[in-house]
């Protein structure tokens, strides 16, 4: 599998080129970034040079929202599929982006939270406000995090129908991405946190990804 990634020199692209240059599986053939980069794999300043030079399944994508989205659209024009991490993404790109990647036959996983999170955690926390109906959201990321409040943050208050004046966003140096939902009535209170110590742990849900988009063509875009 044929993987170049875009944001490449960032936390998370570093993190994830670092990750699967040691797979088997996979084959990071190049990457994306507008610095000079010595990884020992060419390095592109944009997608279109990277396109004229290689052959590529699947772009992996951590970047910045909107830059992000001219990406995309170029990438599934060519028949690229997409695993896009980035956050910040509006229901109108959903729409579109959607729409292209079916008429292009190319699969598409956009999610804020590659972590166990999406997936498991979802059935739980209906449960908890089903039975504590008033709930609060506290997002903490880094202070070099620019989107306020985090896409999981939105993601949550979605899934809960939560007003967005109950999702509160805090910046902190040295931490990654923590959330807590406070679900309350008059007489008690569950608070459930979800930490990130590593940025291993969004691995597994990325990998799942690639997989998915690349052999099954799929589409699933939470924003
Ligand atoms: N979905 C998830 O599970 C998950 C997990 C972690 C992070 N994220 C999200 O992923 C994104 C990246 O996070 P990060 O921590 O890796 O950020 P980061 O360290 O700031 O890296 C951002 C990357 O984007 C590129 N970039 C920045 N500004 C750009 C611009 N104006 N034009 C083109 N490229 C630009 C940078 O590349 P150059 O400067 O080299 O060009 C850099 O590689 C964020 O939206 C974050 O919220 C999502």
């Amino acid at each position: 599998m044929k993987i170049v990634i875009n944001g490449i020199s960032g936390k998370m692209g570093a993190f994830l080129f670092n990750y699967l240059k040691d797979k088997n599986e996979y084959e990071v053939i190049g990457g994306i970034s507008r610095n000079e980069l010595a990884l020992g794999i060419p390095i592109y300043h944009d997608l279109k040079t990277c396109l004229e030079n290689e052959t590529f399944d699947t772009l992996i994508d951590f970047s910045i929202y909107p830059y992000c989205l001219e990406v995309l659209k170029q990438a599934i024009i060519n028949k690229i599929n997409i695993v896009s991490g980035t956050t910040g993404y509006k229901k109108y790109d959903a729409e579109q982006l959607t729409y292209l990647a079916k008429k292009n036959q190319v699969g598409i996983i956009i999610s804020p939270n590659f972590s166990l999170i999406n997936k498991e955690i979802k059935e739980v926390i209906i449960q908890i406000k089903n039975n504590l109906p008033n709930v609060e959201i506290i997002e903490e990321h880094n202070t070099h995090k620019k989107d306020k409040p985090s896409g999981t943050a939105k993601y949550f208050a979605k899934i809960l129908n939560v007003d967005k004046e109950k999702v509160h966003s805090l910046r902190i140096p040295g931490i990654i991405a923590n959330h807590h939902l406070i679900f309350s009535d008059i007489n008690q209170t569950i608070i459930f946190s979800h930490k990130i110590n590593n940025r291993q742990a969004f691995i597994n849900g990325i990998e799942h990804s690639i997989i998915e988009v690349t052999n099954y063509k799929t589409i699933d875009i939470l924003v």
